[in-house]
């Protein structure tokens, strides 16, 4: 019983914090001339951020979980998506997708596709960031696919692209690109197994 009441107040107590949130972030997005489609929720704060050449477009339908408890999964951190190359670059999310303490820092071009699931604390980024450090390569384009989950922990490195319906095992580090239709893991990322059918309600 006393279960049963605290659960309703949590799903009521979430469900009135997410309004509130989204109302505030979707002022602040518009505010900062950032793209996004309709139907968007926010968990919590998600720190937006763009460079003068740097372009940032989110679908419809996205969910943004940044605060520890909106989920059971053991969200560390809020969401972070940045667009900030100094020549340019341009941060593409699909519909549909959901993010949990995840990541994106775009120099160049990073593209997620629809429904990609981004599970708590995953990083995506295109580039190496320490730019004027002779060690650091050059940042190069990610492309993640429709539907593709990726676990808890999972890093995507710049240059790689996963082909759609591939599941990314925890906590692995993606640095070559993995096909369609796989579950993949491990660190560096390999295909373990291909996936023979999957069909999706939407
Ligand atoms: C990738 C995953 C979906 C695969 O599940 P599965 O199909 O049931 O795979 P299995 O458990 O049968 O493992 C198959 C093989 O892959 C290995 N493996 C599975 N997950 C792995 C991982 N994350 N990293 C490294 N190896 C992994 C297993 O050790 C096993 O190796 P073996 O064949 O040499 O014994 C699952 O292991 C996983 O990582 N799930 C986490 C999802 C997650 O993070 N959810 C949180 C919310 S987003």
């Amino acid at each position: 019983m006393i279960n049963s009441i605290l659960n309703v107040s949590e799903q009521l107590f979430q469900f009135i914090s997410c309004k509130i949130y989204s109302l505030f972030m979707l002022m602040i997005i518009h505010l900062m001339g950032i793209s996004i489609g309709k139907g968007s929720a926010f968990y919590g704060w998600t720190k937006f951020k763009h460079g003068n050449k740097g372009i940032i477009r989110i679908g419809n339908d996205c969910t943004f979980r940044s605060k520890h408890t909106s989920n059971l999964i053991g969200i560390n951190r809020p969401c972070i998506l940045s667009s900030i190359g100094a020549d340019g670059s341009n941060l593409v999310v699909g519909n549909g997708c959901g993010f949990s303490g995840t990541v994106i820092g775009c120099f160049q071009e990073i593209i997620i596709g629809d429904n990609v699931k981004c599970g708590a604390n995953t990083l995506i980024t295109d580039s190496d960031w320490h730019l004027d450090d002779p060690r650091a390569g050059k940042p190069a384009p990610v492309n993640i696919g429709n539907n593709v989950w990726l676990g808890v922990n999972v890093t995507v490195l710049k240059g790689v692209s996963i082909g759609e319906n591939t599941v990314i095992g925890a906590n692995s580090l993606v640095v070559k690109d993995i096909p369609a239709n796989v579950i993949a893991a491990g660190n560096p990322c390999k295909v373990l197994k291909k996936i023979e059918s999957i069909s999706f309600a939407n």
